[in-house]
């Protein structure tokens, strides 16, 4: 008789989810009072806890004696806003906030089934009474994944579109018409990837008191890249891990967030040396793909270090500081900060089903 074996990541990423001290019923289905908003920040009211630790981080991994290492667990933000989600979305949200009336809140955004951000900014809006419209790559009607049964829970309005309209998603035109069906919606692009992101970005780099010579994160859509590229001093680095194969297009992202950068380009000034620069031997076959030996390290993080990383984002960063180390990669007492990113919850079912 056939035995299910469910695949062990699947199931330490579950327990490593669900036990997190504040992902509780309270926080997935509760509203927080509105009484204090006048008083508290916005990140007070969502109960966000920042800054997030700076934690030194020493695996017993060859080559690691060789540097000091410190993980900035960003992951610990908010059980649901978490990782770069809260950095990515503050300043837009603060914004609206501010001057969107709260009877006329609505905001719109995109994302696939297993949407980071659909999930982060979905609960957001629920929190702050927002009406939120998430335009879903897709049909998960019939088998909606986790993501999407939290995001009916927090009442969010989900449409789901063929790949084809999806694929409309930064095109003026389909926009525009967008907007005209929904003219005081605020239209947030896929991943929250947009200039105001850079701005809480480089909100993460204030925080760390820690002097650092590299800052070690992934790359997707460029804009978290992008922000900490922007904050970094003079004898900084960033070092991208590209979690998706993407040669150049990754780059060309993240230097289209960079407008002093793009221009000097285009007038063929002399750019500074490089201060950043992404690594692309790390995606284990592309967005959402992985390998064994990438679920083995993922793995070995929560049993030796009691780090839980998915296999989308953080995983690949942690695989390739493992490997990186092992090569002599980096100056002997080099200074790093790998940022973890959050996006656990992704990882509740196969994020790559979603295609
Ligand atoms: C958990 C997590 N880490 C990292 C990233 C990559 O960030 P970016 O798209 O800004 O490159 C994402 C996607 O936004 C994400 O969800």
């Amino acid at each position: 008789m056939p035995v299910y074996t469910p695949d062990p990541l699947l199931v330490i990423t579950a327990i490593a989810f669900c036990s997190f001290p504040l992902y509780s019923a309270a926080y997935k289905n509760v509203r927080q009072p509105h009484s204090s908003m006048s008083t508290h920040t916005l990140s007070t009211r969502l109960g966000l806890s920042l800054p997030s630790p700076l934690t030194p981080f020493r695996p017993d991994w060859q080559g690691a004696n060789t540097v000091s290492m410190w993980i900035k667990r960003d992951d610990l933000i908010h059980p649901v806003v978490s990782g770069n989600k809260w950095r990515k979305l503050s300043e837009q949200l603060q914004r609206y906030m501010q001057h969107q009336s709260s009877t006329q809140r609505h905001i719109i955004s995109f994302g696939g089934g297993f949407s980071n951000h659909l999930h982060a900014l979905g609960w957001c809006c629920w929190q702050l009474d927002i009406r939120f419209t998430a335009i879903v790559r897709g049909n998960y009607h019939a088998t909606p994944t986790p993501m999407l049964k939290d995001l009916a829970q927090w009442r969010a309005n989900i449409q789901y579109v063929t790949k084809a309209e999806y694929s409309r998603r930064h095109d003026q035109d389909y926009l525009n018409a967008l907007q005209n069906k929904a003219p005081d919606a605020l239209i947030i692009p896929e991943g929250g990837s947009q200039a105001s992101a850079l701005t809480g970005v480089r909100q993460l780099l204030t925080e760390i008191q820690q002097p650092f010579d590299t800052i070690i994160a992934p790359v997707a859509s460029g804009a978290t890249m992008a922000g900490i590229i922007s904050g970094l001093t003079a004898n900084q680095s960033a070092l991208g891990i590209a979690v998706l194969n993407g040669v150049g297009y990754l780059e060309n992202l993240v230097a289209q967030f960079l407008p002093d950068f793009s221009k000097r380009h285009q007038q063929n000034e002399t750019l500074p040396a490089q201060q950043w620069q992404i690594l692309h031997q790390f995606h284990h076959g592309g967005y959402a793909k992985r390998t064994p030996a990438l679920i083995a390290l993922c793995e070995e993080s929560l049993q030796a270090h009691q780090l839980a990383v998915e296999p989308v984002y953080s995983g690949k960063v942690f695989y390739a500081v493992k490997q990186l180390l092992g090569e002599g990669y980096f100056a002997p007492g080099e200074n790093i900060v790998i940022l973890h990113t959050g996006g656990l919850q992704g990882n509740r079912s196969d994020p790559a089903s979603d295609e």
